[in-house]
């Protein structure tokens, strides 16, 4: 695990567009795994700028999505949904072709085959190259809840009381948030080739602390990131505010080379 310190949010969003920016033109049949939330709007912001800059655009014409979670008993016209989110903020936007998106049917009558379905559908993708993720108050990727198995798969999943609080002022009627989703399992999380994680605020300066270097454990699902080879955590001085190590962590972006291209600021 690498952690990456940004500035402010804005810098941090910016920094992480840009990560995905560098491995969508490197690969542009890349498939990338996308979340939603509060935190990843100022990143899709800055994709869409890059995908409108005249001299380099941005090109998502060939790439393949699959987005972490969808609530249960929401469809795509729902502004609620996750679906309707991706489609707002970044879909509608580029070039990308609606077909090459995927997100979890939440309205499927046989939800154990939907997410049956949707590993299928990864696995017949070829796995995700990148896998984009947020992380919840009480440390959840995706949606995986407190006590999701470090193995699990694509399932559903009943949302906890610290996700139903930090969600329902979303929903116009708080009351009629659902209850479960479904959501990419930690194994199926795991199984991607890159993750890509993006925290900011001072309210996820506790959560960021104990996912980066708290114990392994499966009461927070963040944590099970630090079992992947290759996974960058790009947080503000907000969210970094509870790390111990970030002396270290400041010294290798400052330092390694793989990061001289970032240091400097906006690709445009
Ligand atoms: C959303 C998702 C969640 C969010 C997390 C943080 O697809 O998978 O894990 O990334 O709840 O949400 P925000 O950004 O609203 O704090």
């Amino acid at each position: 695990m690498e952690v990456i310190i940004r500035p402010n949010a804005d810098a941090a969003a910016d920094l992480v567009a840009q990560i995905i920016a560098q491995e969508l033109r490197a690969n542009p049949h890349i498939v990338l795994g996308l979340a939603t939330g509060r935190t990843m709007e100022t990143v899709y912001a800055r994709l869409v700028e890059m995908h409108r800059c005249a001299e380099n655009p941005l090109d998502f014409s060939l790439c393949r999505t699959f987005n972490l979670d969808e609530y249960v008993g929401l469809g795509p016209d729902d502004p609620c949904s996750y679906r309707y989110y991706m489609n707002h903020h970044l879909f509608s936007k580029v070039n990308i072709d609606r077909r090459n998106t995927h997100l979890p049917n939440g309205l499927a009558a046989d939800l154990d085959a939907e997410c049956q379905r949707y590993e299928d559908k990864i696995r017949q993708c070829n796995g995700i190259d990148l896998q984009l993720l947020g992380i919840g108050s009480a440390g959840h990727i995706g949606f995986n809840e407190p006590l999701s198995a470090l193995r699990s798969r694509t399932r559903v999943k009943a949302l906890s009381p610290v996700t139903l609080a930090q969600n329902a002022p979303l929903f116009p009627d708080p009351g009629k948030m659902p209850r479960r989703a479904i959501t990419m399992g930690v194994g199926t999380i795991l199984e991607c080739r890159r993750c890509l994680v993006l925290a900011t605020g001072s309210h996820k300066a506790d959560i960021v602390a104990k996912a980066v270097e708290g114990p392994i454990t499966a009461m927070i699902s963040a944590t099970a990131l630090q079992l992947h080879p290759r996974c960058t955590v790009v947080v503000d001085e907000e969210a970094a505010a509870k790390l111990q190590g970030t002396d270290y962590y400041r010294w290798v972006f400052e330092n390694e080379p793989e990061w001289e291209p970032f240091r400097t600021g906006r690709e445009s």
